[in-house]
């Protein structure tokens, strides 16, 4: 991947998070080049990460992966744009619900496109991200797609376009439900008399804990879970509880109506 030169259309957090993970990885500035509407904020991104700035046009013809990172609504526009390049770079798509269709129609001719769902911890080099590619893509592009998106933490296959619905619903949009969950703890803390930043930094701290320890260990997460609940303890009053609220159907249904909407989206892109 060191000698291929990698593209960026649109400079906003996911493509800075991507550059940063890759220059992390030891590529070269130089190898790196990203194109915005924004030409001063991309001079100044540029600038401060040593890598090159150019335009859509220009940078599509020079780099072997383009990597499209605008927001959805706009995807349109600046595929369409690129449709009269005489090169044939692969290209990866990180827009939400826009498909492979869609980005080969308005792309045109037969591009290699690598279709890809990744999440916002990847802004802190900790990102799930599932990918697809169509037809065109071979194992070597494959291969490098993979380790670009691994720049910004773990990358998997998956066996068809609409599994990334479903990666979506689990890990595009997971970070909410883990806040929304923290976000939860730390308003009954406070209700407990704990203050803000003590119940802050417990629930944190909690969090990654449980995580770090979940991947470290050889047991699954409900033998672990089990683990901490000692029969007659604390934590069993608080699982029965959940148990009994239902959290389970309610996570099946949350997850359920995250896939269903991602399925809607990709139909109207
Ligand atoms: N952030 C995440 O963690 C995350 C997670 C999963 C998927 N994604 C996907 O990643 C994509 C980018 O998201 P983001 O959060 O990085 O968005 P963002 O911060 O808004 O970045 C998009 C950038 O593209 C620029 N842009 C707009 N139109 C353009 C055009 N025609 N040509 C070139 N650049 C253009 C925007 O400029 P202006 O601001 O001036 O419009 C902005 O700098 C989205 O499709 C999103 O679905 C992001």
């Amino acid at each position: 991947m060191h000698n291929l030169t990698i593209g960026f259309i649109g400079a906003g957090n996911m493509a800075s998070s991507l550059i940063h993970g890759l220059l992390n990885k030891g590529i070269a500035g130089e190898k790196i080049v990203a194109a915005d509407v924004d030409q001063a904020k991309l001079n100044a991104f540029a600038s401060s990460c040593g890598i090159v700035a150019s335009t859509a046009k220009e940078l599509v013809e020079q780099a072997d992966i383009v990597v499209l990172a605008v927001k959805p609504q706009v995807m349109k526009n600046v595929c369409v744009e690129l449709a009269d390049r005489s090169s044939q770079p692969l290209f990866i798509s990180v827009a939400a619900g826009v498909s492979l269709a869609s980005l080969r129609e308005w792309l045109g001719g037969s591009p290699a496109i690598v279709r890809c769902m990744p999440n916002t911890p990847a802004l802190v080099g900790k990102g799930a991200t599932g990918l697809f590619a169509n037809d065109e893509v071979n194992a070597t592009l494959r291969d490098a797609a993979g380790q670009v998106l691994s720049a910004v933490g773990i990358s998997v296959w998956v066996d068809q376009e609409s599994d990334l619905d479903t990666v979506t619903a689990v890990s595009g949009s997971g970070p909410a439900y883990f806040f929304l969950f923290m976000e939860a703890m730390q308003e009954a803390a406070q209700k407990m008399g704990m203050s803000e930043e003590l119940a802050r930094l417990l629930v944190l701290q909690t969090a990654a804990g449980a995580a770090e320890l979940a991947a470290q260990s050889d047991d699954s997460v409900a033998e672990l879970r089990r683990k901490v609940t000692s029969p007659g303890g604390t934590t069993e009053q608080a699982i029965l509880q959940f148990e009994s609220g239902e959290l389970r159907a309610l996570v099946n249904k949350a997850l359920k109506a995250a896939r269903d909407k991602s399925v809607e989206l990709s139909k109207n892109d």
